[in-house]
């Protein structure tokens, strides 16, 4: 008699499905109303991507504001190349891009490229729609996730109006206060008659604290994907400019989770 046929020790053959989501690579604009948390959610989510070992490009928008010295220190960071030479080429291609692609030597599968401390929009020759799309194409082409901080001011701001209208998907944040909704109310209508696809649009309310009225912004914004609640940590960090530091506290939990939705929904 085999006793073992019937083990309770028996080895199963059966290989289980994996409970990892598979993700998509893509393009996504994070865009959205002045100080509603473009910038430090772009970062967390090029983070939470490059944490799951995928290959990711993060790219700084802001030439007002260059973010790059803001999210890290410039010691975690391999090299000082700006996002301005790339742009002020003639014309873009892969290798270019590559070039000034900027690792991070903490973190394996994310570069940067971004404006460097003291520089701005006049810094480097003035570029148009033409390395901006190139730039984006490029992009494409050397990593599957690409995440692209925008700024607001999307009117004299060519790449980040061109990565809204190029883009796969746009997460769109907004505060819970009136001057989110003034502002999504005046630059819509000019994306708008620019052509832009709204539905590839991601609504999400932003920096969620306890006393806001999260029910009305619903209203406000017809509907919402995601609520992205405040995190004290997260604050602390972005003071500190260590946004690339893990989240650990019990506080941030809600934060975490809703950055892994959003990243599995958009990517997934
Ligand atoms: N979920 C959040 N929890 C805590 N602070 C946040 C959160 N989102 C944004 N902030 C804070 O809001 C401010 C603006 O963030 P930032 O990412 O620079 O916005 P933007 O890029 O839209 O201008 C910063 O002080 C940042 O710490
Ligand atoms: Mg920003």
């Amino acid at each position: 008699m085999n006793f073992k046929k019937n083990s309770i020790f028996r080895r199963d053959q059966t290989v289980l499905p994996s409970t990892e989501q598979v993700l998509h690579g893509g393009v996504l604009a994070v865009w959205g109303s002045p100080s509603s948390g473009k910038t430090t959610v772009a970062t967390k989510i090029a983070k939470y991507l490059a944490d799951k070992k995928k290959n990711v490009v993060l790219v700084l928008c802001d030439m007002t504001a260059p973010m790059l010295p803001c999210i890290c220190p410039s010691s975690d960071l391999e090299c000082q190349k700006s996002l301005g030479s790339i742009l002020a080429a003639p014309h873009v291609n892969e290798s270019l891009v590559k070039y000034h692609m900027i690792t991070h030597k903490k973190i394996d599968y994310l570069t940067i490229l971004g404006m460097l401390k003291g520089e701005n929009e006049y810094s480097y020759t003035p570029f148009y729609e033409t390395q901006a799309k190139e730039l984006i194409n490029s992009l494409r082409k050397i990593a599957p996730f690409i995440i692209i901080d925008c700024g607001s001011y999307i009117a004299n701001d060519v790449l980040s109006a061109v990565a809204l209208m190029e883009s796969d998907a746009i997460l769109r944040l907004a505060n819970c206060d009136l001057k989110s909704i003034s502002y999504l109310s005046s630059q819509l209508s000019t994306l708008q008659n620019a052509g832009l696809d709204f539905e590839k649009q991601y609504k999400c309310a932003s920096n969620i604290k306890s006393n806001q009225g999260i029910e009305h912004m619903g209203g406000a914004m017809g509907g919402l994907s995601f609520q992205i609640p405040h995190s004290p940590e997260l604050e602390q960090q972005y003071l500190e400019g260590n946004l690339f530091d893990d989240l650990t506290l019990k506080d941030s939990r809600d934060f975490r989770r809703e950055i892994e939705k959003i990243t599995k929904e958009v990517f997934g």
